[in-house]
């Protein structure tokens, strides 16, 4: 019965058929319907749905790195904090009083000792614990035994951290992560083994930057999973590494889906390099790897660099963009002499994403057309996009 008033609901946003199509094999399938990319009703819908059913991305470790760093974070309405505790381990709470539900945490800080109600003070350790309620019980009176302070921690969503990022599971539905993550593990496993990913250090200087897009989140995912427009889009990037050098990425069970280089060179500037994953595979020194792990984040991973693009979805055609990328120790990381590499190599990537950005929002604009169906995929090319929009389909389906 669930099952159906779920598609009860979603059959007022728009038409089940034409969800069910995308499901079909690629030849025949049409892509998701344009109320996907424009209704905001539909948009709550997968508020739930996708990003709250699922593992999603809020942010990254690094960016909240000493103890008592808290840094706020809006998934669509709801609002989330992210606090590193004083062992280091990062929490994510839901960033609400339980006292009268005043919003705790407004902009990224820095805490010394509690997180502070700015209303009437009460006050929450870094674990959620509620260790402080001044005058509860009238002035100077600063407990009550009408009121059991641990019925009011702060509650805690279920998260878990990935090669720095935070992921978090938010009604706590979804399976183990680790269970998630194995079959990426897995198949990087060649590359990043569990030693070397204790290596990724964030850089400082010159590793992260966001960009605003008028457009819906999932056009960055379909983008991403494809190295058909490299001629047209990148045409720089296609002169070093063309169509025929990438290949197709399909996770399984259906989870990720990409494309890989076999053509990536390493970037230099005199003798400088970065410095390499100890135990990546020698027959595959220049693969490279791109992959979306549905629905929010966009990794890339080379034998000396690693990058989280993340996306945080704003509205049905409003996006935030964030990246943030990570070398092989310190050295390559944050070390002087590597600073102009760093510099080259972050321009770089960003050129690519700022290429990106005429596609995503070109998809958009077009979704605005009544006689769009959702379009068609190539059988050859389009088979990593296909598996993403088969991923959203059925996750707004079933379960
Ligand atoms: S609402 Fe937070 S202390 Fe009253
Ligand atoms: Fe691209």
């Amino acid at each position: 019965m669930g099952q159906n008033l779920k598609n009860n609901t979603l059959s007022k946003i728009l038409d089940i058929k034409k969800l069910m199509n995308v499901d079909k094999s690629i030849e025949t399938a049409n892509g998701l319907p344009n109320e996907c990319y424009t209704n905001e009703q539909y948009l709550e819908y997968e508020r739930d749905k996708i990003f709250c059913d699922k593992w999603t991305v809020i942010g990254v470790g690094s960016s909240i790195p000493n103890a008592g760093d808290v840094k706020p974070y809006n998934l669509l309405g709801i609002p989330l904090m992210i606090v590193r505790d004083r062992d280091l381990n990062i929490r994510v709470f839901h960033n609400v009083c339980s006292h009268r539900g005043f919003k705790l945490i407004d902009k990224p800080c820095t805490l010394k000792n509690v997180i502070r109600c700015p209303y009437h003070s009460w006050s929450y350790d870094f674990i959620g614990n509620l260790v402080a309620t001044p005058h509860i019980g009238g002035l100077n009176i600063h407990n009550s035994d009408q009121f059991k302070k641990n019925q009011s921690n702060l509650k805690e969503v279920r998260s878990k951290i990935w090669m720095d990022i935070i992921f978090v599971n938010i009604n706590s539905n979804e399976i183990e992560f680790e269970e998630y993550i194995n079959p990426l593990d897995q198949r990087w496993s060649k590359f990043i083994n569990r030693e070397d990913q204790k290596l990724l250090v964030y850089s400082k200087d010159h590793g992260s930057f966001d960009l605003e897009v008028k457009c819906n989140w999932k056009f960055a995912i379909e983008n991403y999973c494809e190295s058909y427009h490299l001629p047209t889009i990148h045409p720089e990037l296609n002169k070093v590494s063309n169509i025929n050098d990438h290949y197709h990425i399909q996770g399984l069970p259906n989870r990720f889906a990409g494309q890989g280089s076999e053509k990536y060179e390493q970037p230099v500037k005199g003798n400088n390099k970065f410095d390499t994953f100890k135990n990546w595979e020698k027959k595959s020194l220049k693969n490279s790897e791109y992959i979306a792990l549905f629905p929010n984040v966009m990794i890339g991973l080379h034998l000396d660099h690693f990058y989280v693009f993340w996306l945080e979805p704003l509205a049905t055609n409003k996006t935030k963009e964030h990246m943030q990328m990570y070398y092989v120790g310190d050295k390559s990381a944050n070390g002087e002499e590597l600073k102009e590499l760093r510099k080259e190599n972050a321009r770089f990537w960003k050129d690519v994403m700022l290429e990106d950005i005429s596609a995503i929002e070109g998809m958009q604009e077009g979704r605005g057309s009544p006689v769009y169906n959702g379009g068609n995929f190539s059988p050859v090319m389009d088979q990593p996009t296909h598996q993403f929009h088969k991923w959203v389909a059925n996750s707004l389906l079933y379960r």
